[in-house]
């Protein structure tokens, strides 16, 4: 296996609820299985409203209710130069899916993939093919968040892990 690290990037509209929660997901995925040597793993907005701040305040409580930490976290816009430098870029729905498309350039490293239906999962996690914007909900939505991208965290790293024969 070669010794660069794999590098996974989480992508929302805002970068404050859906992305930072699946970056510290998928982070704490790979602790669980010692794997964090070997990974880079970062998130970003397509907008640029929330620059700077941290994660929103509702998705931090929820968050921190299953010992996730989303406190360090400081939102950032998507740069040119992260289609050059992810092997993984993960939309968490259709039209961030579409806004990245539309920005990537034809030598970007990395494919754009919807975070829940990649690889091939035609049903989705959990039925869902995209993670529901929790913004404007209630606290539910932000729970359904955490379930939809803990569950897809285990998915996703388990495919890395055959692809890049990890173990
Ligand atoms: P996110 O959620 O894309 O999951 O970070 C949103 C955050 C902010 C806004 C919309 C969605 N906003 O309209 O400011």
């Amino acid at each position: 296996m070669s010794t660069e690290s794999i590098k996974v990037l989480m992508v929302c509209l805002g970068n404050i609820c859906r992305s930072p929660t699946a970056e510290v997901a998928f982070r704490n995925e790979v602790a669980k299985r010692k794997l964090e040597h070997l990974f880079d793993i970062d998130s970003a907005g397509t907008g640029t409203w929330h620059i700077g701040e941290k994660p929103d305040k509702r998705s931090r409580a929820a968050a921190a209710l299953r010992n996730m930490d989303l406190d360090p976290l400081q939102a950032r816009t998507m740069a040119p130069e992260d289609f050059h430098h992810f092997d993984y870029i993960f939309a968490m729905d259709a039209q961030n899916h579409s806004d990245l498309k539309a920005m990537e350039p034809n030598n970007a490293k990395s494919s754009v993939q919807l975070f829940l239906t990649w690889p091939n999962k035609a049903d989705g996690q959990d039925g869902y093919q995209e993670v529901p914007d929790p913004y404007y909900s209630g606290e539910e939505g932000f729970e359904l968040v955490l379930d939809l991208v803990e569950a897809a965290s285990k998915d996703i790293l388990d495919h890395i892990i055959d692809t890049h024969q990890l173990s």
